[in-house]
């Protein structure tokens, strides 16, 4: 793999942004307001009215999908596999961990973020008393192989490898090419294959051969990569690409999860056309 810096922290500002679309959706408490999400959140608004115009679908249409894709699966897992220990990875401002320990006391739950972004979750969860043995913040970067911020490190001091472990990333696989992510995903796959069960749900960006705004997808990638600098990439050019590449990670069982297919069930948005958004639920 080509030699890269591990420091990757210009990407956090977009979650100031997310976590204000959860907060605007009516998916997070007032604790989670933040002045810059909001400023951020509006000085879009004219780039999402042209969006839903072009692409069938604006960038909050896409983040509601997964958003609320990605809970429906994590609420199976805890209903229906007796999941009781999750690490949310690049957790940003996200409400999930605060909403589903709200849910499910028993649950342990760990955030993780780059130092800043971990101590800025850190003191925001401290303000509604919420930190705990079951529920903490620490600091992770996916691309450290030991010390105290990789992930093995965390898992070996937070969790019981006697029982099923769940990891989400949300928003962070896409900043990176898929040659800069794919060791995460092998070392994740041997980590989760320690534990009685591993699941790993992440949403993914595909740019199929052939969308028709293919060009235009790749440029907006281009524009995003260079405000975060990043490299942000589209991985896959099909879905079963994906599960292709996640079987070649080494997990046993992938499913590529459709947001239309749930459009009956959950209380998300719909995309004109095929969404561009997939949540990838990858099992060991
Ligand atoms: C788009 S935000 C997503 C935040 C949250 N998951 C959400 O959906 O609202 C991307 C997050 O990735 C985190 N991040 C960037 N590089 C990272 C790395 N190397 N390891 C762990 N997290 C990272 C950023 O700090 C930021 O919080």
């Amino acid at each position: 793999m080509a030699s890269r810096s591990q420091d990757t922290s210009s990407i956090s500002f977009t979650a100031l942004y997310t976590g204000h679309v959860w907060y605007a959706n009516g998916l997070s408490a007032p604790a989670f307001h933040t002045r810059r999400g909001s400023f951020f959140y509006h000085a879009l608004a004219p780039f999402e009215y042209v969006g839903g115009k072009m692409a069938g679908g604006n960038i909050r249409t896409f983040l509601l999908q997964r958003h609320h894709l990605i809970d429906e699966l994590v609420r199976e897992a805890i209903e229906q596999r007796g999941v009781s220990q999750i690490l949310e990875i690049a957790c940003g401002l996200s409400p999930r961990g605060y909403r589903f320990r709200q849910q499910y006391p028993d649950l342990t739950y760990v955030e993780a973020d780059l130092p800043d972004m971990a101590a800025r979750k850190h003191r925001l969860l401290s303000s509604q008393h919420c930190l705990n043995d079951h529920h903490r913040v620490v600091p992770l970067n996916i691309f450290s192989v030991d010390g105290i911020d990789a992930m093995e490190t965390i898992a070996e001091k937070c969790f019981d490898r006697s029982k099923p472990l769940l990891v989400i990333t949300e928003g962070l696989v896409n900043y990176f090419s898929l040659e800069s992510i794919s060791p995460f995903w092998q070392r994740l796959q041997t980590l989760l294959s320690s534990f009685a069960g591993g699941t790993y749900l992440t949403d993914n960006y595909p740019l199929f051969h052939d969308h028709p705004l293919h060009r235009t997808m790749k440029t907006l990638g281009g524009m995003l990569g260079a405000a975060s600098r990043s490299e942000v990439s589209f991985h896959f050019g099909s879905d079963e690409e994906a599960t292709e590449c996640f079987l070649s990670c080494g997990f046993k069982q992938t499913t590529v999860h459709n947001p239309k297919d749930y459009y009956d069930r959950l209380p998300i948005p719909r995309s004109r056309g095929n969404p561009f958004v997939r949540v990838i639920e990858a099992r060991t």
